[in-house]
């Protein structure tokens, strides 16, 4: 449940409020840290997230780009990387174009700080889509060069993955080498099994951190602690694996507005209730203090990776 009372709703309220002017006023400043800034700064272990469901569209993608602004709110770099080899639309939601990918850097044809593209809402970004199962065809030396070339990017404090949904093997790779797995899933029954599946498969990947979960697109707070006590409860049960609820988003229609006008609602409606619910998110991972150091970083990501693809 996310708000006990009337007054913490309000204490809520106000925060958010406080912490986008003050957003808005440190903006020029915050949100015009430029990219080299950004990859050039203190390397520190990046902690990446990925994020995944068991049924398609469910809400990925919205939480993914949403959540990584809200984590920029709060003075956090952030790379979001597309890794759906399905239909990539990250860029849709953000309204930008990458000219190009990390299949240019895999082969050498580009540097990984040419296709970081910097967008107007304080996080990065970078479409790796078509370009990742590449990862398996390189040599030696180009796999060394790439790790290499990918440290730049460990200035970064988050890199939030956008996965495609289901259990094919290029999602479970994606997930494996995460710090952290996010399930988003809806209200609906169908949605519910899948997420299920979704963490069953996980589980039986050998992943051993933290699961987390998040329902999406509910009308109110009992809907959604129903849902995911379901699925604590079920995983408990009959797969011994505890997860960790972090908390649910409205269904509401601003978030298919925002994606029209191409500015994410936490940025184009920050009062709305599902942008407080991002911010608790937010709030909520930011405070988990024992992942706080336990970040693989972004070449430690990719390592993995590609060990991953290679033994597939
Ligand atoms: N909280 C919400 N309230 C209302 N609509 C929502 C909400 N979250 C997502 N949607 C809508 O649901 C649709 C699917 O969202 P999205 O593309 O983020 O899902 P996805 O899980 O990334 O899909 P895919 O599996 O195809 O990658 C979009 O039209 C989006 O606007
Ligand atoms: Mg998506």
């Amino acid at each position: 449940m996310m708000f006990t009372d009337q007054a913490a709703k309000l204490r809520m309220i106000q925060s958010y409020n406080k912490m986008e002017q003050e957003s808005l006023m440190s903006e020029n400043t915050a949100l015009n840290t430029t990219k080299q800034d950004r990859v050039n700064s203190t390397p520190k272990k990046t902690r990446v997230i990925a994020v995944t469901s068991g049924k398609g569209g469910v809400g990925k993608t919205t939480f993914s780009v949403n959540f990584s602004i809200t984590l920029s709110k709060f003075g956090k770099k952030v790379i979001i990387l597309d890794g759906d080899l399905g239909l990539a639309n990250i860029n849709v939601l953000l309204g930008i174009i990458p000219e190009y990918n990390i299949y240019e850097v895999l082969r050498g044809k580009k540097r990984i700080q040419d296709i970081i593209v910097s967008t107007h809402f304080g996080i990065d970004f970078i479409a790796g889509a078509n370009g990742i199962s590449q990862l398996a065809n390189l040599s030696d030396s180009q796999r060394e060069n790439f790790l290499k070339d990918l440290e730049s990017l460990n200035g970064y404090d988050f890199m939030i993955i956008d996965t495609g949904a289901g259990v094919g093997q290029n999602v479970l790779g994606f997930l494996k080498p995460a710090d952290e797995i996010i399930v988003i899933t809806a209200p609906e029954p169908t949605a519910i099994a899948d997420a299920y599946g979704m963490i069953k498969s996980i589980v039986a990947n050998k992943y051993e951190k933290s699961i987390r979960l998040i329902v999406n697109e509910v009308e109110n707070a009992m809907q959604a602690k129903r849902v995911a006590d379901r699925i604590i409860h079920l995983s408990a049960q009959f797969l011994s694996v505890e997860i960790d609820n972090l908390g649910f988003i409205y269904k509401e229609d601003l978030v298919q507005r925002s994606i029209l006008t191409q500015r994410p609602f936490v940025i184009a409606y920050p009062n709305a209730k599902s942008s407080s619910c991002i911010m608790h998110i937010a709030k909520r991972i930011l405070n988990l203090k024992e992942e706080q150091e336990t970040g693989s970083g972004v070449s430690g990501f990719f390592d993995k990776l590609f060990q991953i693809f290679q033994n597939t």
